[in-house]
């Protein structure tokens, strides 16, 4: 059996595409209602960088940008959040430019971004009686886990739910058959082997690490980021955080598996490039890197009350990790599973979610470059 690790997730790992109803386009809101929540730190952020550097032209990149409404909508925010700066302290010079740079993996549907960019300059317009400042926007296509800009040219680094997605699976959770140690298990999870844990964490620094070594050269001295991601409470990763959303992923297929609608070799040979680290983690890597000082780690629970009020808190769920995670499942399991795979898991998270609250964690970082 192929395990998924030696795929290119660079070509095969991509949000649902368009506008239609598995879209990612239309099941964003958990991570809109997230990012919303970290948006005070986001701005404030990009408000003090702008007072401190005032460059007549801001690089502003957006990694890992995706499709749909949250792409252009925090890019808006942050353009009044520096406009606003410069009407208080800078207004005899002209409104400096923005020069934004969009950043996600290849299969991403940058042609829907493209197509909602003339009613993005429009409203811009209209917004300010049609003396909107100059904003150029671009789409930077690549994995973020490598040199994506030019040295310096980057202002303030924006990364929305990105972050927790590694390079890949983890090579080391493989044994010398290529056969997955993580047997019925898609992440960590109560029956995984410590090498599997210790497999992801390793995965977690060095890709970690690359991501800071590459942004250290873009970013000019001075320059910020704000990095939101999941992550966990506590060194152990068995919890009722986001891992416990993929043990309930693990369940749902293994379910499928008895009637014969997969094989069980199939689900060992399953696993997510996906890791949530802890403050400590990534304040540890952030040290040991030593190109930037992090200013802020905070930690968010975002209320569960943010699924969709018509349709419930587990189908919310459940259209969001489809959303997200359609385009490998697919891939490995065939599209026919899809839609019975995730009405099961929507209601497995429902009765979990009724028996003990799910805490998933969110992690806002905020660095800024030495
Ligand atoms: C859940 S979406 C978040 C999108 C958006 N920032 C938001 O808050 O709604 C995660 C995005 O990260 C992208 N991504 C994952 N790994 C990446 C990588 N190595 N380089 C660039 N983008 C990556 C995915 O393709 C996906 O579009």
């Amino acid at each position: 059996m192929e395990n998924n690790k030696k795929k290119g997730l660079e070509i095969e790992f991509h949000m649902t595409g368009g506008t239609g109803k598995t879209s990612y386009a239309k099941n964003s809101s958990l991570q809109k209602k997230a990012s919303d929540e970290a948006k005070h730190i986001t701005l404030e952020t990009v408000q003090e960088l702008y007072k401190a550097t005032s460059p007549k032209s801001l690089g502003l990149a957006d990694l890992g940008c995706s499709s749909g409404p949250n792409t252009l909508s925090t890019i808006r925010d942050i353009i009044e959040a520096v406009e606003a700066v410069h009407r208080d302290t800078t207004s005899s010079q002209p409104s400096p430019e923005f020069c934004v740079f969009l950043n996600d993996l290849p299969r991403n549907d940058f042609n829907s971004i493209f197509k909602a960019l003339p009613e993005f300059h429009r409203e811009l317009k209209r917004d300010r009686n049609g003396g909107s400042p100059p904003v150029f926007i671009a789409a930077y296509p690549g994995s973020f886990y490598g040199r994506l800009f030019p040295d310096n040219t980057l202002h303030f680094v924006y990364s929305s739910y990105s972050l927790h997605w590694l390079s890949k699976v983890p090579p080391a959770i493989y044994d010398e058959q290529g056969k997955s140690m993580n047997k019925g298990c898609i992440y960590i999870c109560s029956s995984s082997p410590e090498v599997v844990s210790k497999a992801y964490y390793d995965q977690f620094k060095e890709d970690f690490s690359l991501f800071l070594q590459c942004r250290s050269k873009e970013l000019v001295s001075g320059g910020r980021m704000v990095l939101i991601l999941l992550g966990r409470e506590g060194p152990g990763h068995i919890d009722r955080g986001n891992s416990f959303f993929w043990e309930l992923l693990s369940r749902t297929v293994a379910d499928l598996v008895a009637p014969g609608e997969t094989e069980e070799e199939k689900l060992d040979s399953y696993d997510v490039h996906f890791y949530a680290p802890t403050a400590a983690e990534i304040e540890g890597e952030v040290i040991k890197e030593g190109s930037f000082e992090l200013d802020r780690l905070e930690m968010l629970e975002v209320d569960r009350q943010t699924g969709d009020n018509a349709i419930g808190y587990g189908k919310t769920v459940a259209k969001t990790v489809r959303a997200i995670q359609e385009s490998m499942l697919s891939q490995h399991f065939g599209e026919e599973i899809l839609d019975k795979l995730f009405e099961s898991y929507g209601r497995l998270v429902d009765e979990e979610v009724a028996k003990e609250d799910i805490r998933p964690i969110t992690l806002v970082v905020v660095l800024r470059k030495l």
